[in-house]
């Protein structure tokens, strides 16, 4: 039975009185999550794999298990996993990895989130690669055949978001990734609203990158991942180097003013791609929050978005003045829900929410400006609100929502 009480006794920000429905931003931070980075700089706060004394072995071993269990979360081997600050900056390491050439295409689709969408524009100013945007419309639901007429002989690489992250739909992505096998296509998968709330197995999709922030899954801030599969951890030249990328030891360069890049000796993966100090205390509490997610299980978190998803939009859709975006079947969406309340602009609607109800929601354009561009002709206003649920949401919690969006809507 799933005890969503026992649940929110676990996360300190959440109060009786106030409605967090904002979890796609980023999720509210179970207390063991806090107590592990709390550990960390009480207990055994020095670097990690940089000094040969006990607190840096300490620290270098419970990182190397925080990698481990993050490589398990997604089915991938440690030696898959780069540490990053967050989602957006894995996806740009990717983008300044990969040895593009002018005339090149990225294919991208226009449910990205700005993260996947501004370092492409980047490279189409400084290299001059093309990026083709194949576009599902208003509701967000992807049509493979219309989606594979977009890749031409020059797509280089496919990157796309797994959720949704304005209208919560789920593309195809292990479909995607045959598609791009087949023609030997690189494709990256931005998983940053998936692994929050199902299990992400990179080996089942077939990606070959794949990324993601831990923020959004109940950790910490300033921790993301990128997933590189193996053949390509090993043969690619990391946009990032520095300490901690090359072995010094096996330094081949005879005199400092001959210093040469091909002369140096990568360490062992990981580690060749991990540039720099890593951010060792959130990376610990990602691993914690993992754990948690692991141990509430997928099926129950599951269950509970879906069933709070069931009611939302069954409550939304009986509201005269809302206009939904995305599909109107619950079951097609993860955890997320766009609309607008009649003109009200969407910002003034959260305001109000947030004022007057207590209840937090995002409202703007989820810097998704691509689904906006889209669909924005047949919209009267720009942007939309968005509410989000996430494992510790109530269904009293949606009722509440839903009184406070009937009254709103009363004075659109
Ligand atoms: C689909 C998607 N990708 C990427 C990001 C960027 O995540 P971060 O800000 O943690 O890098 C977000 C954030 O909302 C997102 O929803």
């Amino acid at each position: 039975m799933y005890d969503v009480q026992k649940i929110r006794r676990d996360f300190p920000t959440i109060s009786p009185e106030a409605t967090y429905f904002d979890s796609v931003a980023s999720s509210l931070t179970p207390q063991p999550v806090v107590d592990a980075i709390v550990d960390y700089y009480t207990k055994f706060r020095a670097n990690v794999h940089r000094g040969h004394y006990d607190l840096s072995m300490k620290a270098s071993e419970k990182f190397e298990d925080a990698i481990d269990t993050i490589a398990k979360f997604i089915n991938a081997k440690p030696s898959e996993i780069v540490i990053t600050t967050n989602c957006t900056h894995a996806i740009n390491e990717v983008a300044l990895t990969v040895d593009f050439e002018p005339g090149d295409e990225v294919l991208l689709s226009t449910l990205e989130h700005s993260s996947n969408m501004v370092p492409w524009a980047r490279l189409e100013k400084k290299i001059g690669i093309g990026t083709r945007w194949y576009k599902p419309g208003k509701t967000g639901l992807f049509d493979l055949n219309e989606f594979e007429k977009m890749i031409t002989k020059k797509t280089k690489l496919v990157s796309l978001t797994y959720v949704s992250n304005v209208v919560g739909t789920i593309v195809p992505v292990e479909e995607v990734a045959k598609i791009c096998r087949d023609r030997g296509i690189l494709f990256m998968v931005d998983a940053a609203q998936a692994v929050p709330h199902f299990t992400v197995d990179v080996k089942k999709i077939g990606c070959d990158f794949l990324a993601f922030s831990g923020h959004k899954m109940l950790g910490p801030t300033g921790v993301g991942v990128l997933y590189v599969k193996e053949e390509h951890a090993e043969e690619m030249m990391p946009a990032f180097l520095g300490g901690g990328t090359i072995e010094t030891s096996n330094c081949n360069c005879t005199l400092i003013d001959e210093c040469n890049i091909d002369d140096c000796s990568f360490n062992e993966l990981p580690y060749k791609w991990q540039a720099g100090t890593p951010p060792i205390a959130s990376t610990l509490g990602m691993k914690v929050a993992v754990d948690y997610l692991t141990n509430v299980g997928f099926q129950d978190i599951a269950q509970n978005d879906d069933r709070l998803m069931e009611r939302a939009m069954k409550g939304l859709m009986s509201i005269k003045n809302v206009d939904i975006f995305g599909p109107l079947n619950a079951l097609q969406r993860k955890s997320i829900i766009s609309y607008n309340v009649g003109e009200l602009p969407a910002i003034e609607v959260g305001r109000i929410y947030s004022e007057e109800f207590n209840i937090s929601v995002r409202a703007g354009d989820h810097c998704a400006v691509g689904y906006f561009k889209d669909v924005q002709e047949e919209e009267g206003v720009p942007g939309s609100v968005r509410a989000s649920f996430y494992l510790y949401n109530t269904e009293e919690e949606v009722d509440r929502f839903l009184d406070a969006t009937e009254k709103i809507a009363g004075i659109a």
